[in-house]
């Protein structure tokens, strides 16, 4: 018998990077690979809940039970997040989302020439900020993926945020790699979760996010 501390849950999240369109062959991207998202969807489904990943471009199988969205911009990342966010009782942002899109992407490929190309970018909007400033919003955690200052930056964020619970990492351990160390930021102070391989992170995450949600502290 194994507990299943978020049966009768619904849990939405974002993974993997989004990819902004600078023409018909090209466009700006990261190096997430999906992994963290997918694990931390795949611990949530074992814990109970129902589960919904809208995914950017990723070779990431999706885990049993879990329902997949498939997006490439930031714009279709919220998009489909807006659209299934009012079933969700908890929102996961673990999704790299491109800070900006290029303006006038080209409907046909650019052809090199001799000239210098600019291209004019414009911010896009903050998923996770939007969701946890609706009226009613479900439970949010967010990540933050910092190169330096890891609890300084990533505090901030929570609270810029208005999170109840933030996973802060740091982008060179954690983008690509097949393991992750995890801090966990809340009302209560940090949480450090030992480095370990994603889906055992995820599976300590879930846990937290289950104590803090079910538990009612949320806020
Ligand atoms: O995919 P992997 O290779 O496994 O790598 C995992 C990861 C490093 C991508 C993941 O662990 C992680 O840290 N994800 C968040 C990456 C990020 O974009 O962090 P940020 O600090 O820029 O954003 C803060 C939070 O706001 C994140 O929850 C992000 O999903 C969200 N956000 C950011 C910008 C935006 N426009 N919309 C958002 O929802």
């Amino acid at each position: 018998f194994q507990p299943k501390p978020l049966a009768g849950r619904r849990v939405l999240l974002t993974a993997g990077p989004t990819f902004e369109r600078i023409d018909a062959v090209r466009g700006i991207t990261n190096s997430s690979s999906g992994k963290m998202g997918f694990a931390i969807a795949r611990a949530a489904w074992e814990a109970g809940a129902e589960v919904v990943i809208v995914a950017g471009e990723t070779a990431q199988a999706t885990p049993p039970g879990c329902r997949r969205i498939n997006v490439l911009s930031a714009q279709e990342m919220l998009t489909a997040v807006e659209q299934e966010v009012d079933d969700a009782d908890i929102f996961i942002a673990v999704a790299a989302v491109a800070d900006y899109y290029v303006l006038n992407p080209s409907e046909q490929k650019i052809k090199k020439d001799a000239h210098i190309l600019t291209l004019e970018l414009a911010p896009n909007p903050d998923i996770l900020a939007r969701i946890a400033t609706r009226p009613q919003p479900p439970f949010c955690v967010g990540f933050a993926a910092e190169s330096e200052n890891l609890l300084e930056y990533a505090e901030a964020k929570r609270k810029r945020k208005h999170l109840p619970l933030l996973a802060a990492n740091l982008v060179q351990q954690a983008m690509g790699a097949d393991d992750n160390e995890v801090i966990l930021l809340d009302d209560n102070g940090e949480h450090r979760l030992p480095r370990g391989l994603k889906l055992d992170v995820a599976r300590k995450l879930i846990g937290h996010v289950a104590q803090l949600y079910v538990h009612g502290k949320t806020r």
